[in-house]
């Protein structure tokens, strides 16, 4: 994978999360962060690592993540994933994401993260299962690079049309409905989700 150089203004800010334990077994941080509409690019040498429980709660990060999302270590290890999640992205992306990796396999997804202050920035997310010496499940990681320049515009008009199929419903349902109708659409255009993912970032 390609990436580049930046060089983000991060300027940490304490977020305040509750954790609550969901029916899911993953745990859920609510960021009071507002998006400020500014945003960040990844640099094309730059990767962005982190190490999750089976959980979802952050067990590494490198420095490149701490940056861009404007987090320190400290406050970081231990919180759930979702402390960086950003308000407009899909229930049903998030719901495609732990149902591949609770099969075992790998998920890539385009995703826009917020920073603690509100400066948000889009991944091409490759996240995989770690498994033990046994072959079972020991926690999660993901390596994220910057994604194309036009995969970001595509993906935001087929995330509205998700957050639409979404809207007033509850989380799981909403979740549902909108990864639903994120593969209703795409099947609409003769495409799986990963021929489509891979049309935009073989583009470039
Ligand atoms: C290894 C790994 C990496 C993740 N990376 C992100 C991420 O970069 N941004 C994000 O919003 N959620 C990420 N998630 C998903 C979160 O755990 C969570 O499901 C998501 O933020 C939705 O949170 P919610 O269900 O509380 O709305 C990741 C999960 C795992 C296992």
């Amino acid at each position: 994978m390609t990436t580049t150089q930046s060089r983000p203004q991060a300027s940490p800010r304490t977020v305040v999360a509750t954790v609550a334990v969901r029916p899911t077994s993953t745990v859920r941080a609510t960021s009071t962060v507002r998006p400020t509409g500014v945003e960040r690019t990844l640099g094309q040498d730059e990767i962005i690592v982190t190490k999750t429980d089976l959980r979802g709660r952050i067990t590494y990060a490198n420095d490149v993540f701490l940056r861009i999302s404007a987090l320190e270590e400290d406050g970081t290890l231990g919180r759930p994933h979702s402390l960086i999640r950003h308000p407009e992205m899909p229930r049903g992306i998030f719901r495609l994401l732990w149902s591949g990796l609770e099969a075992g396999r790998e998920v890539f997804a385009h995703i826009r993260n917020l920073g603690t202050d509100g400066a948000h920035y889009w991944v091409l997310a490759h996240v995989t299962p770690s498994l033990d010496s046994a072959g079972r499940p020991v926690g999660y990681h993901s390596n994220r690079r910057r994604p194309s320049t036009r995969a970001i515009g595509e993906v935001e008009a087929v995330h509205a049309h998700m957050r639409r199929a979404e809207a007033g419903l509850g989380a799981s349902d909403a979740a549902e409905a909108g990864e639903h109708a994120l593969h209703a659409l795409l099947a609409g255009r003769g495409m799986t989700y990963a021929q489509w993912l891979w049309s935009l970032e073989d583009a470039e």
